[in-house]
């Protein structure tokens, strides 16, 4: 099975031994590469449609690996039972859904020591909702791939004092290579959205030209701090 880049970064971060569920497989082309390159031992792969969830079981069956991973359908971690397991995957869902799934079903995610997550959307969210209830981010990584650019949050028990939720801050420490790249997309959506704003007659939406601007100059401070780095290195 070979996976896109995308999807052979978040396997990176998936503790070898460790039983792992993938929330929103679809495919189950995760589940399958871990089995098979035994990363992971067994591998509980869920999705809430039930298209997805027949092409997945298609997937385990292609591979007759139908003992080593249990293809369920159903919302979130629903389908788990507490300390079935350890890793928690769920990659190419928003950000919001991937919070509202934690909040569904906090008697299953107490017992996960791993969370490998790839929101497509409001990553900030993710980071904020991590840092309330116990994890602390472990690493973090970035994917360029089709033009898009990908963020994987990998997270553990623990305490971390919150940061800036835009700027993922282990991204910053190490000062990621594509680090640039991300600054450069969020400093162009500011910048969009404060065109519109200009073009608008709405007055709540001219109030949020504040707002914007500040997160904009962030982004700019950010992006010529890592410009200062770069040139020192
Ligand atoms: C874009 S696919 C991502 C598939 C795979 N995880 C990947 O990263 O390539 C998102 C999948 O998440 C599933 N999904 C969305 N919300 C879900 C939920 N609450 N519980 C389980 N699966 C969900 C969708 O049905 C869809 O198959």
């Amino acid at each position: 099975m070979k996976l896109s880049q995308r999807l052979a970064a978040v396997a990176a971060y998936v503790p070898p031994g460790s039983t792992v569920a993938d929330i929103g497989t679809d495919h189950a082309y995760l589940p399958v590469y871990l089995v098979n390159e035994g990363i992971a031992p067994q591998v509980i792969a869920t999705d809430v449609h039930r298209k997805p969830y027949e092409s997945a079981r298609e997937t385990v069956a292609a591979y007759r690996l139908q003992d080593r991973i249990s293809v369920r359908l159903g919302d979130g971690l629903k389908t788990l039972q507490p300390g079935e397991a350890g890793t928690i995957v769920i990659a190419g869902m928003g950000g919001k859904n991937m919070v509202q799934i934690f909040r569904r079903s906090p008697e299953v995610l107490e017992t996960a020591g791993r969370l490998i997550l790839q929101p497509m959307t409001h990553v900030e969210t993710v980071r904020q909702w991590l840092w309330a209830n116990g994890w602390y981010l472990l690493d973090e990584d970035l994917v360029a791939e089709d033009g898009h650019l990908y963020e994987i949050l990998v997270a553990a028990r623990g305490e971390e004092t919150p940061v800036d939720p835009e700027i993922g801050p282990r991204l910053l420490e190490k000062r990621h290579p594509l680090l640039k790249k991300l600054l450069v997309e969020k400093e162009k959506h500011y910048l969009n959205i404060l065109e519109g704003i200009k073009q608008s007659t709405n007055p709540e939406t001219k109030g949020k030209a504040g707002q914007i601007r500040e997160k904009l100059s962030k982004i700019q401070r950010v992006k010529q701090w890592l410009a200062a780095k770069q040139s020192t290195r």
